[in-house]
């Protein structure tokens, strides 16, 4: 499958910050990704790269300023030619002109006549970052429809640390993807649920045992849910806190359901069950339980045995109705393929998501993924390894059009 940004025209502006180096490899990224790049660089940022590096990089003229006779534009030319603006690095001061309509260089000018989407990428010093007046700029520009990401916390180019670092170039893709390029609402007043990360079975009050399932996938395929139009519920096992945090910040905690074992987990879908349209079984569900010791096991013995029994199956014991869509997942060592379809079978499930757990490609705790989808009426399509997030949009457009 292609990346979703192939052949689409991203406007990329870069403003003088120490970032505007970063925004070299940004260019790159997207152009290996198959987009047409431009770049338009502010007077200070061509004080920190030079433009015949945008040009090399991107294979196309740089824009400079308003006036530049050879690679001259016109700002609502480049407004209207681009599917994506996003303006990485994005300085205080360049922030301060888009909420303020100050249209008084080539960026600025195109912000303020571009109707597409308009990612902004904030990156300068920590207090500049965290002063009232760039914090009320930035709420004003979000307002007005513009698209910011929260920058990195860590070092500083200054030698302090803090908030205000150049995010990572997969993480400023993510956000791409999650706002610009899920454009249609293919899932528009459709209730999705969500299972999320691993379960824990508690074997005394001191220990459990769990999975290495981080929650990655599940939030991925949350967030894309989201983005596509539906309104998601998310039941939450064990999953990584960093990403939960990340999510709770976007989209609050209204609609998460945290829970511990198994058997809590299959106890939630049953109760949010009848008022979901697409369920999406991400979990990690543990097979097996252990009946937990209410105090903590001393190690006496040289030997410690646990009785495990087997958990029910949440997929396997629901009565799917006949407008609901069932999503499971296969995470396999082996025989990948063939598992994934028995289980798709076993579960009465619409589609299976199938992927490596053992190996380079694992999808397990890292940020990338490489699937495969079998669906019930025998079609299959695979997802090559890339960021989760990407991935996740590509599924759900897959399902989209084949539940269409
Ligand atoms: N699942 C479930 N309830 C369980 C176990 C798994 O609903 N008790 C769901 C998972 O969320 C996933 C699908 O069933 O969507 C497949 O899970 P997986 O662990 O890959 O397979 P199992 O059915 O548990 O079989 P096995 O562990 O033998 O591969």
């Amino acid at each position: 499958m292609d990346s979703i940004i192939k052949d689409k025209n991203i406007t990329v502006c870069v403003t003088g910050g120490i970032a505007a180096y970063k925004a070299v490899y940004l260019c790159s990224f997207l152009k290996k990704k198959g987009a047409i790049v431009r770049v338009i660089m502010s007077k200070s940022a061509t004080e920190f790269v030079t433009p015949l590096t945008f040009k090399s990089i991107t294979n196309n003229p740089v824009i400079t300023t308003m006036f530049d006779n050879s690679d001259f534009i016109p700002h609502i030319g480049i407004s209207e030619l681009s599917d994506i603006i996003i303006v990485a690095p994005a300085t205080a001061n360049c922030i301060a002109k888009a909420a303020s309509g100050i249209a008084d260089d080539m960026i600025s000018t195109v912000l303020l006549s571009a109707t597409c989407p308009k990612i902004i990428v904030p990156a300068m010093n920590t207090q500049m970052y965290v002063n009232p007046v760039t914090q009320r700029n930035i709420n004003t520009i979000k307002n007005f429809g513009f698209l910011v990401m929260e920058p990195d916390t860590g070092l500083m180019a200054c030698g302090t640390t803090g908030v205000g670092r150049f995010p990572e170039i997969e993480s400023i893709y993510g956000f791409i993807i999650q706002n610009c390029a899920a454009r249609n609402h293919y899932f528009s007043g459709k209730k999705v649920l969500i299972t999320a990360g691993g379960t824990i079975e508690d074997i005394d009050p001191v220990r459990y045992i769990s999975n290495r399932s981080s929650g990655k996938t599940a939030f991925a395929f949350a967030e894309t849910f989201i983005s596509l139009g539906a309104s998601v519920t998310i039941i939450a096992g064990n999953v990584s806190d960093i990403i939960m945090d990340s999510y709770i910040k976007k989209y609050g905690n209204e609609n998460i359901i945290s829970v511990r074992s198994a058997h809590d987990m299959k106890k939630s879908v049953e109760e949010k069950i009848n008022s979901t349209d697409i369920l999406c079984m991400c979990a990690a569900v543990a097979d097996y339980t252990t009946e937990c010791n209410t105090l903590k096991i001393k190690k006496n013995e040289n030997t410690l045995n646990l009785s495990l029994i087997k958990t029910l199956d949440i997929l396997g014991s629901l009565h799917k109705k006949t407008n609901q869509v069932f999503i499971g997942f296969a995470a396999e060592s082996n025989n990948l393929e063939l598992y994934a379809s028995e289980k798709l079978n076993k579960k009465s499930l619409d589609f299976v998501i199938a992927n490596q757990i053992t190996g380079e490609k694992t999808a397990f705790g890292g940020d990338k993924s490489e699937l495969i989808v079998l669906s019930n009426t025998g079609k299959r399509e695979s997802f090559f390894y890339k960021s989760k997030n990407e991935n996740a949009y590509l599924v759900l457009e897959y399902i989209a059009r084949s539940l269409s």
